[in-house]
């Protein structure tokens, strides 16, 4: 199956997933071995289940077993009640307290089966929460564990996003599996009563119950495919469902006055699922009803015979109605494990991904006998001959690249849009590792340091830094969190950065929700923000400092300030700093410019202007605008 990518499917490629999952569906429906492909995410979520609470699935199975065994007994407690009052009528015997132990028996196995149901009930509401909460803690614990590469993937992203609804969303699965257990057990026992008395009839039922098996099982199994076909489409639905209720969307929904277009495309897809629901449908209706009357014709033939054996002395009138009651029940246990297994299918098929998700594993991990990480620094950041292309993609972004970054150096990285700025600072974070070539600390390959330790070191704030809807005291603090309490350390780092004076704006201070999700949040400008990220740098007090554009959003005199202080604090550490202004870039000591994956030049401000290459024209081009 092919995953759905957010926005790019809406159109044209729709309906080539479409295609493709009709051709899909086509090899899918020809062998009865693919359609019980069906059914192989139903083992790993059974293994979910049973951890997210083995005693509660053992107590369930356990409850399900005496339930299930309810329909015989009683049918067989009712025949001897039968029995007993046609020999009484009959004069064959008087009436006895036998009669009425059959009747309280009779209705103790009721009171049993009603109480055993609700209390299946109850554990199947335990068992579902304990999943939900199971389910949602592994998510975010194996989320957690994963290379940021995942998250840059959409195709992965989608998938994460899926995995989180679907940790939730099919709960019915949980139950379907129960009740098919349940009706498995029910259909097993009735079917071993009625071979007690005439494997003959035992053959009648599975002859009568053929045709309903083979047209269950055929539509189950379509309907099946369908939403298999269908699963693209409905994602796409998902997306436009969600698009159309999104904070981030709304503002651009509204101003290109988008809603009614995309309120168009919504309906146009879910008619054609629908469409495809009904036809299906329709074509079940008529072909389960003719089978079903092939089923009921042997149903009276096996009615017939059991009458035929009654009035012949064979069998008593309560056998006669045990044996009825126990084929009508038998063949309405097989076709209703039938629906029961096909709603399996259908929910087995949406936690595809879920399980897919738990399959990920990471790939930058330390390895066993990792380093510490080198306190102080000695000799600095080397990259050697580095290259580097995004995993999944072919298109060179650094190649043989060789830069170098010494102890209280302060250097500022600059070029063009999509140079791969960015991309040096990931690869210096291990958040990635070169596709070729070595990033050397300390003349040790970044790959042999322990990575938390590594990350202890290194102060970083990317370019698009995260605005937690949470305290102005959190936000800072996420930066090194052990910290959280510390309001006096939080305080300083908030001077460093200046967002002091942003926070000393907010009604709380400190304790002010940032953001508007939550009801007493305050939203910030894109600058304040900013303030508040860089006050995260200074509270992880590392070796190294890198910020990728943290001035983007900052006003001039801001930023004049903000970079003043950087200088000052940084004395003596290692800095990188990534720019887009040269108001703020000619006051580091050593200028790299970056332009299709290599270093173009580097030195001072000075130096470069009176080169006369890339940095002098660039230089010029951005004073010249404010002339
Ligand atoms: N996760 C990714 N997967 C694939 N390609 C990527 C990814 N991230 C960035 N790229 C590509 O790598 C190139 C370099 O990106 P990078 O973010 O390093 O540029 P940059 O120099 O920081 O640009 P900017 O000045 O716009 O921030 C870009 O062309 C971009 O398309
Ligand atoms: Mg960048």
């Amino acid at each position: 199956m092919s995953p759905a990518a957010p926005a790019g499917l809406i159109g044209k490629s729709t309906a080539v997933e479409f295609c493709v999952a009709e051709k899909t569906n086509q090899a899918f429906s020809s062998a009865w071995q693919d359609r019980l492909r069906a059914l192989k995410n139903v083992p790993p979520v059974l293994r979910i289940l049973w951890d997210s609470g083995p005693s509660v699935v053992v107590l369930g199975l356990i409850l399900r077993v005496i339930v299930s065994l309810v329909p015989v007994s009683l049918s067989w407690v009712s025949a001897r009640i039968i029995d007993n009052i046609n020999a009484v009528v009959h004069h064959t015997t008087t009436l006895s307290t036998y009669l009425w132990w059959l009747a309280g028996l009779e209705f103790a196995i009721a009171i049993i089966g009603s109480l055993v149901g609700r209390l299946i009930d109850y554990y199947d509401s335990v068992l579902a929460d304990r999943y939900t909460r199971h389910v949602s803690i592994e998510v975010m614990r194996h989320a957690s564990q994963l290379d940021l590469q995942a998250y840059e993937d959409p195709v992965f992203y989608d998938r994460l996003e899926r995995a989180r609804v679907q940790a939730t969303d099919r709960l019915g699965m949980i139950q379907s599996i129960g009740r098919l257990f349940q009706q498995a057990i029910t259909t097993v026992s009735l079917s071993l009563a009625i071979l007690l008395y005439s494997p003959w009839l035992i053959l009648l039922l599975v002859a009568c119950l053929i045709p309903a098996f083979l047209g269950e099982s055929h539509f189950a199994f379509l309907s099946y495919a369908k939403n298999f076909r269908q699963t693209p489409v409905k994602r796409v639905l998902d997306y436009l469902r969600q698009l159309g209720g999104s904070k981030e969307a709304a503002k651009e929904l509204k101003l290109f006055g988008l809603s009614a277009w995309l309120t168009r495309r919504f309906t146009t897809l879910s008619n054609q699922i629908f469409d495809e629901n009904m036809a299906l449908n329709r074509r079940r209706l008529v072909a389960v009803s003719l089978l079903s009357l092939l089923s009921t014709a042997g149903y009276y033939g096996a009615y017939v015979w059991v009458i035929w054996k009654t009035v012949t002395g064979v069998y008593s009138i309560g056998t006669l109605t045990f044996l009825m009651a126990s084929i009508m029940n038998a063949s309405n246990q097989i076709s209703q494990m039938f629906s029961t297994l096909s709603s399996i299918a259908d929910q087995a098929l949406f936690l595809t991904d879920l399980l897919a998700f738990f399959e990920m594993r990471a790939t930058v991990i330390s390895k066993p006998d990792a380093l510490p990480a080198p306190r102080p620094i000695q000799t600095g950041f080397e990259f050697r001959d580095v290259s580097f292309a995004y995993p999944g993609t072919s298109r060179i972004i650094l190649e043989d690249l060789n830069f170098r970054l010494e102890p209280g150096e302060r250097v500022a990285l600059i070029g063009q849009n999509g140079q791969g700025k960015t991309t040096i600072v990931k690869l210096m974070t291990r958040l990635y590792d070169p596709t070729d070539g070595k990033v050397l600390l300390d003349g040790v390959d970044l790959r042999d340091y322990e990575v938390e330790d590594l990350c202890r070191e290194i102060g970083v704030i990317f370019q698009d830094f995260m605005r937690y809807e949470m305290t102005a005291r959190e936000n800072i603090a996420v930066g090194r969190i052990e910290y959280l309490e510390d309001l006096d350390r939080i305080e300083r780092a908030a001077h460093k950065s200046l967002a002091d004076e942003v926070i000393a704006k907010l009604e709380n201070g400190y304790e002010q929700m940032l953001g508007r999700r939550f009801e007493t949040g305050v939203d910030l400008s894109g600058g304040e923000w900013q303030k508040l990220a860089l006050a995260r740098a200074y509270l992880r007090d590392a070796q190294v400092l890198i910020l990728d554009e943290p001035t983007a959003a900052l006003d001039a005199r801001a930023e004049y300030q903000v970079f003043k202080r950087f200088n000052e604090l940084t004395v003596g550490k290692m800095a990188l700093f990534i720019s887009h202004r040269f108001s703020t870039v000619r006051m580091a000591e050593r200028i790299v410019v970056l332009e299709n994956g290599c270093i173009a030049e580097e030195g001072t401000h000075d130096q470069l202007i009176a080169r006369g290459r890339q940095y002098a024209e660039m230089f010029e081009l951005q004073a010249s605008s404010y002339r």
